[in-house]
């Protein structure tokens, strides 16, 4: 589901202006010597852009954005060289892609103005530094960082822009919870020193280039061994919840994976940004690892629990927290394991909380993990028909559950999305 809102046109619509006015009017300025330039440009842009660094699952450095800010500051005299690099080479790219023609739009302006306000920013402040004008200059440094601010703010504000016009997010949530996220600026920050070290280099000797590949590529294998190591607990911790799955009498041993493909078509439903669906979805397959902790007479018992029990069962979310919290990945998805029995009148556990203060992510998990226990047999029952889930699920909206989501599920299993 793509919602593009009126705004939304605004902004696409001004910055394909912007971007062809601008090429147009450094047209007039270039020279035909200007033109080997311009080819080096886009053909650096280009091969660059297919080369990924993956630090982690949220961090993911694209080699052209090391390329582009090296570009910029090396382009300082000559920033009207910018357009005709930038533009034909990440319009290819986007091409490649096979990005919808305003995706491409919106890109390629988003980088190429980012990227122009990168280079006046670092040619305006070199003049407060007198020379020698090398890139091993402490000035030059400061004035480099400076435009990499430059880069980074003005292509977030855009970005920001266009998520919180086209689903109605608001701005300041989209720019500080996704865009400016941590994973993100280092990603960001580490492409800024790439960049800077390329030039530093190339104005070195460009034999030094050549030296520094083994590197940055040994470099890259120990970011690649962390990746692994952290892909190793993941599988841990998802073998522990399913085992957990398998003790539970109530339960299938598909039950969390049941509920991560729920929660997913709710949140996608809902056009959460993805990196909100990836938290949710590895949540959704550890929800119950705290009943780890919980007795076997308690997880077995076929009978209701009596009331010492049900005290004991009702710690599972926080032993689970306790236990997720630890790992650095997982402590997103901790907090909403943590809330994953709240409900929306606040007569939920363990914390009570009420209504929008039970975080989005959460709800979609309780929504979901619900939906999968209505929806498979169990011991003492058949599964519901859907007809049974939708009366359920009235019942539970706005008590239970998030009205709205509740909607959105009762709309999902309709479609057969959710059966
Ligand atoms: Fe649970
Ligand atoms: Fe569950």
């Amino acid at each position: 589901m793509v919602i593009i809102r009126a705004k939304a046109w605004f902004l696409i619509w001004f910055l394909l202006i912007t971007s062809v006015a601008v090429m147009l009017m450094s047209f007039f300025t270039l020279g035909i010597d200007d033109l080997a330039s311009i080819i080096i440009g886009i053909i650096l842009i280009i091969a660059s852009d297919s080369l990924n660094i993956e630090l982690s699952k949220d961090t993911i450095i694209t080699m052209s954005l090391p390329v582009i800010y090296g570009l910029s500051l090396y382009h300082f005299q000559n920033v009207n060289l910018l357009p005709w690099m930038i533009i034909p080479a990440i319009l290819m790219s986007e091409i490649r892609r096979k990005a919808e023609w305003y995706k491409a739009v919106f890109n390629t302006s988003a980088i190429l103005i980012s990227a122009l306000l990168c280079s006046i920013t670092f040619s305006y402040l070199l003049y407060l530094f007198p020379s020698p004008q090398a890139f091993t200059n402490i000035g030059v440094l400061l004035s480099a960082l400076a435009g990499g601010l430059a880069f980074l703010f003005t292509n977030a504000i855009l970005i920001s822009s266009i998520v919180s016009f086209s689903y109605g997010y608001s701005f300041k949530d989209v720019l500080i919870n996704q865009i400016l996220k941590k994973e993100q600026l280092a990603a960001v920050f580490l492409s800024f020193i790439i960049g800077y070290t390329g030039l530093v280099l190339f104005q070195f000797s460009i034999y030094s280039i050549i030296i520094a590949i083994p590197l940055v590529y040994g470099i890259y294998l120990l970011f690649k061994r962390g990746r692994e190591l952290e892909l190793e607990s993941q599988i841990a911790m998802e073998m522990a919840a399913s085992t957990v799955d398998l003790r539970d009498a109530t339960y299938t041993s598909l039950h969390s994976k049941r509920v991560r493909d729920f929660a997913a078509a709710i949140a996608k439903a809902l056009d959460l940004p993805r990196s909100s669906i990836e938290v949710i979805e590895n949540a959704a397959l550890v929800h119950d690892i705290g009943k780890i902790g919980i007795s076997d007479i308690i997880l077995k018992k076929p009978d209701s629990l009596n009331s010492e029990e049900w005290i004991e069962m009702k710690q599972h979310p926080v032993k689970g927290h306790e236990l997720l919290k630890k790992l650095t990945k997982y402590r997103e998805v901790a907090r909403l394991v943590l809330y994953h029995h709240e409900r929306w009148d606040g007569k939920g556990y363990p914390a009570g909380l009420k209504g929008d203060k039970i975080p989005l992510e959460a709800r979609v998990l309780t929504l979901a993990d619900a939906l999968e226990a209505m929806l498979s047999d169990r011991p003492y029952r058949d599964r519901l028909t859907i007809s049974q889930v939708i009366d359920e699920l009235t019942i539970g909206e706005g008590t239970q559950f998030d009205p709205i989501l509740t909607k959105i599920a009762v709309g999902l299993i309709n479609k057969g999305v959710i059966s």
